[in-house]
């Protein structure tokens, strides 16, 4: 057995794991980093692509926003596709901001690079990571690799494990309320390195189903067609995805589409998920180990940094000031905002998607919302209030 001491063991290599560890690593507090996944699996994932202001204020303090800057898109505003038309959302005239598009791939990349470049420790392809004795003051995490056992004895353990990873799971079940919403259709996304349809994101309402042209650079588009959840990726070839999604569009940008072969191929299925709280003792739950959003927004990634702001302060108020009040509103910080963007991407989900189920009432009253939110500027302005980020 090797034996490890560390002040925070962090579970999860994701976005959170890092951003917590970097933010930890520059303010001298010892933590140590462990993934049951290798680090090129973890380099290779294609997930999220839109960065709220305050995220990207998140990187910028960790000191890993100098290729955000250079390489970065910046929206000044969206386009909403519905009933024959098409509306712009301009953020930056109704709230003064927009959002900037950097994919999470890339987030990721270079959260390691710092982490590499400081030297702090990370176990990659590591099973059975588990919590102990969080409920007492001497927590530790076990996990095995190739050399044999370890165990990490802490002061505190970051659960940044996702939504299927194993803090969440260690709580005892009287002790965590869950709240969910699974939503009956997925989201078919594909990336190809051809030209953007659009300088912006287009969303996209159709009888067919929800489109959405999306973006990573000037070069390579993110696109996403809603899908039944009985799909497989091997139901669409890109001759499919590509008819499927210019039928979704409007005609004009189904003929400027360039279209060329897609290089990732993936169907993610939609869930609104709510774990509280998302303190345990000494254990923390971050990102989607405590919550998952709906795509529809772009809010997952975003809400996965303002927990880490939540959980560094508090943790940085320990050990600098010898204060737990950070520590012990952590939870009720985090949800309180949490909250407000499940209710944003539940909302965009239902404005946007066709539903098996909500019969011709549902189909007008949908049909009203997009009417009306176009033709209101209050209404408009609480779309881009939301879509930007709200504040921390
Ligand atoms: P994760 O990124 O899930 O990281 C968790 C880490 O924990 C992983 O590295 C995992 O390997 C590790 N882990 C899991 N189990 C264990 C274990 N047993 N032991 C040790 N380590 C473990 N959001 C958007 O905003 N827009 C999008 O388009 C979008 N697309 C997505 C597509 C997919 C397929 C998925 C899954 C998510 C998507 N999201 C999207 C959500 C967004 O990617 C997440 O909200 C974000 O990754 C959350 O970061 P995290 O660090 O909390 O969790
Ligand atoms: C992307 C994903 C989203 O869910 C969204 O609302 C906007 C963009 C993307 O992956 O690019």
């Amino acid at each position: 057995m090797a034996n490890h001491r560390t002040q925070v063991a962090i579970i999860g290599s994701g976005p959170s794991g890092l951003l917590l560890g970097q933010l930890l690593t520059n303010a001298g507090i010892d933590n140590l980093i462990v993934d049951k996944a290798s680090k090129t699996h973890i380099l290779e994932r294609i997930r999220a692509g839109v960065l709220e202001k305050g995220a990207v204020a998140m990187l910028e303090e960790a000191g890993v926003a100098d290729r955000l800057h250079a390489e970065s898109l910046h929206h000044d505003g969206i386009a909403l596709a519905f009933s024959g038309r098409t509306e712009r959302i301009d953020m930056a005239s109704l709230v003064g901001q927009g959002v900037t598009v950097y994919g999470q791939t890339e987030v990721t990349q270079d959260l390691i690079d710092a982490r590499e470049r400081t030297g702090a420790p990370a176990f990659y392809d590591a099973d059975n990571a588990t919590p102990h004795d969080f409920d007492s003051n001497r927590p530790f995490v076990m996990f095995s690799d190739a050399d044999g056992n370890h165990r990490i004895d802490c002061d505190f353990i970051a659960g940044c494990d996702g939504y299927h990873g194993p803090s969440r799971r260690a709580v005892p079940d009287n002790a965590i309320t869950a709240f969910e919403r699974v939503y009956p259709f997925g989201w078919l996304g594909i990336l190809a390195d051809v030209p953007p349809v659009s300088d912006e994101l287009i969303y996209a309402n159709h009888e067919r189903g929800f489109a959405l042209c999306s973006m990573r650079t000037t070069k390579r588009s993110r696109y996403y067609v809603q899908c039944p959840l009985e799909d497989s990726v091997d139901d669409w070839s890109d001759d499919r995805f590509w008819d499927e999604i210019r039928l979704r569009l409007p005609p004009a940008v189904a003929e400027a589409m360039t279209i060329g072969p897609s290089f990732e191929k993936s169907i993610a299925p939609l869930r609104s998920f709510v774990a509280e709280p998302m303190r345990f003792g000494r254990l923390f739950l971050v990102g989607d180990a405590a919550h998952i959003v709906p795509p529809t927004g772009a809010k997952g990634l975003n809400l996965a940094v303002s927990d880490v702001h939540y959980l560094f302060e508090g943790l940085r108020e320990h050990y600098r000031d010898r204060s737990d009040v950070g520590l012990d509103a952590y939870s009720e910080r985090a949800l309180a905002r949490v909250w407000k963007a499940v209710r944003f991407s539940w909302w965009m989900t239902t404005m946007l998607h066709r539903f098996p189920d909500t019969g011709p009432f549902g189909q007008r009253i949908q049909e009203a919302e997009l009417a009306y939110l176009v033709s209101s500027t209050a209404a408009k302005t609480a779309l881009a209030e939301n879509y930007v980020g709200l504040p921390y």
